[in-house]
């Protein structure tokens, strides 16, 4: 008795598979969206077979314009995708071999799905991680702007939630930038070890056929063939360093949220988040919520998820391919589209936020924030720095008595606490000599934010555009 059996590989099976079993193992449903890279990557390998004699060129444009013409037919939504077929690799050849017949079958020379699949991942991760790049960059020159616009705006600086010294409100914005810079480096350390190109591995040993892997990595715009074909088809590090700068991205980006929803808060009062990243309450008519901000802090936990789902895939993985890596590409899917929905929120919301400049400026009065600049003054009037925390302590217990900030008390007033303090005192109680005095680079200054913006936007536009073949 004869039954169908796998049309790619079912020579040596003497019963079909189970339908439930091939719809649990097949992975079309998700891996099509691969399908550019595919086609892109086998047109590489079908170039490079014909350059070494292993197709004519005959059969290599059979296979190139048949390709091409089912890119278009997904793109125009016509291919009919079969879970019997299992994957996008297979989906593909299939048409390929109904359009074009027996040369279709020869495409597979040389290589395996193993190497195939591993192929497709680093080409889409590649242009993805370009994207996310691109957006990254776009997020950061629109902080820097803004820093410059807020480089003189003062609001209370914390630690511990509590206020602690005056800060300049660009200073706060270019200290997330100085995030987000490293998390560029990050991201483009990660794309020199995603270009490597894994064809030419086959199935884990290599192949008996004369192929140049130098001419398919050339084809592709990979940087270099990867060395050891066992490596090549098992290796998933370039997914889970794109997952960990993601993870340490959306990290980020989540305690910029976190500031932006304390500060939009009637509590705070220190910014207002533009209407359009907001949205209101069905019962309450009174509320503006920073949906944005929430929504993106949330979204950082599934992103570490992936991490960890990524990590614990290749935890005592044998070499070579084993089935299980087909279970890398719903993370890192997931991944690249909440990190790109994130950033471009970020990227459109960051630079309309519009701060309160008396609002903050009177937190920062509030909450003794010169505390520090009139200790710092006892000490270089000759006063020993322990006793002069010890003489402001005592005036600031004071000032909370009284309801006053230390500027809003006379001379008289603080010469009780020590015969130290004479009139030139006010210039270090106010707020605005505060920012100005830390005057060094790092520091919250109005002029030091300026230069360190300047400075950022250079870094930022010598980062070089990677290049790639398109
Ligand atoms: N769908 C598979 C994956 O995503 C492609 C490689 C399959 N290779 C195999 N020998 N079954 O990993």
């Amino acid at each position: 008795m004869t039954q169908a059996t796998n049309q790619s590989w079912g020579g040596r099976f003497s019963e079909p598979t189970d339908a439930f079993v091939a719809a649990f193992t097949a992975s079309i449903a998700f891996d099509k969206r691969l399908y550019h890279h595919d086609i892109r990557g086998s047109i590489a390998h079908a170039t490079m077979l014909a350059r070494v004699g292993v197709l004519t060129d005959a059969e290599r444009d059979q296979i190139v314009t048949g390709l091409g013409e089912i890119e278009a037919e997904i793109e125009r939504d016509e291919i009919e995708w079969s879970v019997a077929l299992e994957d996008i690799h297979m989906n593909i050849e299939a048409r390929l071999t109904d359009k074009i017949g027996v040369t279709g079958k020869k495409l597979h020379t040389g290589r395996s799905r193993n190497d195939q699949i591993a192929t497709d991942i680093r080409l889409y991760l590649r242009d993805e991680i370009d994207a996310v790049a691109a957006e990254l960059a776009r997020l950061r020159h629109g902080l820097i702007e803004l820093a410059e616009r807020e480089a003189a705006t003062i609001m209370p600086g914390f630690t511990h939630l509590q206020t602690a010294q005056p800060v300049t409100f660009g200073h706060h914005l270019l200290a997330w930038q100085e995030m987000l810079a490293r998390d560029h480096e990050r991201l483009l350390d990660c794309r020199k070890r995603v270009n490597v190109l894994p064809l030419g591995a086959a199935a884990l040993a290599g192949t008996t056929y004369p192929i140049d892997r130098h001419v398919t990595a050339e084809l592709l715009g990979f940087d270099r063939p990867a060395e050891n074909s066992l490596d090549a088809v098992s290796d998933r590090d370039f997914a889970i360093e794109f997952t960990a700068f993601a993870s340490i991205l959306l990290m980020h980006l989540s305690r910029m949220s976190e500031e932006m929803v304390l500060w939009a808060s009637a509590q705070f009062d220190f910014v207002d988040l533009p209407d359009r990243f907001c949205t209101g309450s069905s019962i309450m008519p009174q509320k503006k919520n920073p949906d944005v901000p929430e929504l993106v802090r949330g979204k950082t936990g599934r992103v570490y998820g992936h991490l960890m789902s990524l990590l614990t895939l290749m935890k005592s993985q044998p070499l070579a391919y084993n089935k299980d890596n087909q279970e890398d590409k719903e993370p890192l899917f997931d991944t690249l589209d909440t990190v790109k929905g994130c950033l471009r929120a970020f990227a459109d919301m960051a630079p309309a936020l519009k701060s309160k400049p008396e609002s903050m400026f009177e937190a920062a009065r509030r909450g003794f924030s010169t505390a520090t600049d009139l200790a710092d003054y006892l000490v270089r009037a000759g006063v020993a720095f322990r006793d002069a925390h010890e003489i402001v302590g005592k005036a600031v217990a004071f000032g909370i008595e009284q309801g006053r900030d230390l500027s809003e008390m006379t001379l008289a007033e603080l010469t009780q606490f020590s015969d130290a303090i004479g009139d030139d005192v006010f210039e270090v109680l106010t707020l605005e000599g505060s920012v100005a005095a830390r005057n060094h680079i790092g520091g919250t200054a109005p002029d030091q934010v300026r230069a360190a913006a300047s400075r950022a936007r250079d870094a930022l536009n010598a980062l070089k555009e990677p290049n790639h073949v398109a």
